[in-house]
């Protein structure tokens, strides 16, 4: 394979941005290159001194004026869940149990499943995102389903299958030895298979019973480098339901503590009403509390504090929650993210929403040696983003003075019309380096 230099104007980040304009966080080449090898970066600066480092045979796609970023990550969202965004009117329980449980028991049927997960995966690459997190359904078969795609498409995921023993319609729910059983060989079958990384997944307290805590208890010590990922504190009848079944836990984090799920490969969807002794547990063990602004607005659930995490020394990350989720954009949920915390008076600078989107989200998950930043020996998994794609962003872009406030530009008025391609490891997926490809496939076969 030959080489590959992606020119435009690059920008990665190193570190947490501090304050308005922190120049130490990130590193941006005006005319820069991303040199790539084997699906690999190479090297990353500017283009006068990286394109020497090009072997003869290079290609070059040539993305000026357009920003090239690593791909953005999304920590939180659920597969099963892709054609029931946007179901009207109920907060949390009722959403479940009127849309989303009915939904979800369409994936027992194989093909379904892959049907959903093509459009599922197409949407993610159109948006930018190249790694999210996501939830499958109990079926076994939507995880298989789920992690096909991925793997045709090259990208690095993680997910796992719902385990529900109770509270949920019987077409749904496992029971904690199925779900134990089935687990452990979907992670057997998935887990370090290329990108794939498996996350165990009860799907919170309410549909767990003790005994599947316990299961999920055993499958997190006999595998500890799967993630886990469950819901927490999103909801206040959600909260007295939870706790109500759990009696003798302190509150709603106390339930995951006691049966061993709390560390730093857990992730906690949501989050928003917590105490400060609950938050001082998530920072104890470095579990990650999920920021889904679009999805707490849409259900009414809340607004996520961000300041009670940091103080705490909490980590979090940020994440879409399709279907609650409204939008697969990184950049629209980026937009609602600054909307929620300028309700709480906080406020997010545009240089720390891009961080999160990329390092803090990769750091989060503990891959940012792999993906989130474009050093050298990273994936090559990048998008490119155009200012400019829309005609409204175009008229404020000619006013815009700094990287500073284009980026802000980007994240509130922008969507996927914005991204303009999307490499994965390397590969182009989506624009013209994406036909580039496919033709010359076709031109191959034909020979
Ligand atoms: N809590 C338990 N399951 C879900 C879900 O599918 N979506 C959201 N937003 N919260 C949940
Ligand atoms: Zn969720």
């Amino acid at each position: 394979m030959s080489d590959l230099l992606i020119r435009g104007r690059v920008l990665t980040f190193v570190a947490e941005p501090q304050g308005i304009d922190d120049t130490a966080a990130y590193r941006y080449f005006e005319d820069g290159a991303v040199l790539v090898r084997g699906g690999k970066v190479v090297d990353t600066g500017d283009h006068a001194v990286i394109s020497k480092l090009a072997g003869a045979d290079v290609e070059v796609a040539d993305h000026r004026p357009n920003l090239v970023l690593p791909g953005l990550i999304d920590t939180h969202l659920h597969f099963p869940q892709t054609q029931a965004i946007a179901s009207y009117g109920a907060q949390l329980l009722e959403w479940l149990n009127t849309y989303i449980f009915v939904e979800e028991q369409k994936f027992a049927d194989a093909a379904h499943a892959g049907a959903v997960a093509d459009r599922f995966f197409d949407e993610l690459l159109s948006n930018g995102t190249t790694t999210a997190v996501a939830y499958c359904s109990v079926h076994p078969e939507s995880v298989d389903a789920y992690f096909s795609a991925a793997e045709a498409r090259g990208m690095r995921m993680v997910g796992g299958k719902v385990m529900m023993d109770r509270n949920a319609p019987d077409a749904l729910r496992d029971t904690p030895q199925k779900g134990y059983d089935e687990t452990k060989a979907l992670i057997g079958k998935w887990h370090g298979r290329g990108r794939a990384h498996y996350a165990i997944s009860p799907r919170f307290a309410i549909t767990s019973t003790p005994e599947q805590m316990e299961m999920s208890q055993a499958l997190v010590a006999e595998n500890p480098t799967c993630y886990v990922q469950t819901h927490l504190s999103e909801n206040h009848d959600e909260i007295a339901f939870a706790t109500s079944l759990y009696p003798d836990a302190k509150d709603y984090t106390d339930i995951y503590a006691r049966y061993g799920l709390l560390n730093e490969r857990m992730l906690l969807g949501h989050c928003i009403h917590l105490s400060d002794r609950e938050i001082g547990v998530l920072a104890e063990t470095g579990s990650v509390g999920v920021f889904c602004p679009t999805s707490n607005l849409f259900l009414g659930s809340g607004l996520f504090d961000r300041d009670r995490f940091d103080k705490a020394g909490a980590r979090w990350s940020v994440a879409t929650d399709v279907g609650a989720g409204t939008s697969f954009s990184m950049l629209e949920t980026m937009d609602e993210a600054y909307k929620v915390l300028h309700l709480r008076g906080q406020k997010l600078t545009p240089f720390n929403s891009f961080y999160r989107m990329t390092l803090g989200n990769a750091r989060a998950l503990g891959l940012e040696k792999h993906i989130g930043s474009l050093h050298a020996g990273a994936d090559a998994d990048i998008v490119v983003l155009d200012s400019s794609a829309k005609t409204a962003m175009e008229y404020r872009m000619r006013t815009a003075k700094s990287l500073l406030e284009e980026l802000f530009i980007l994240q509130t008025m922008g969507d996927d019309r914005c991204v303009a391609e999307v490499y994965v490891a390397g590969k182009a997926m989506k624009g013209k380096g994406a036909k580039r490809a496919a033709a010359a496939s076709r031109l191959l076969e034909t020979a």
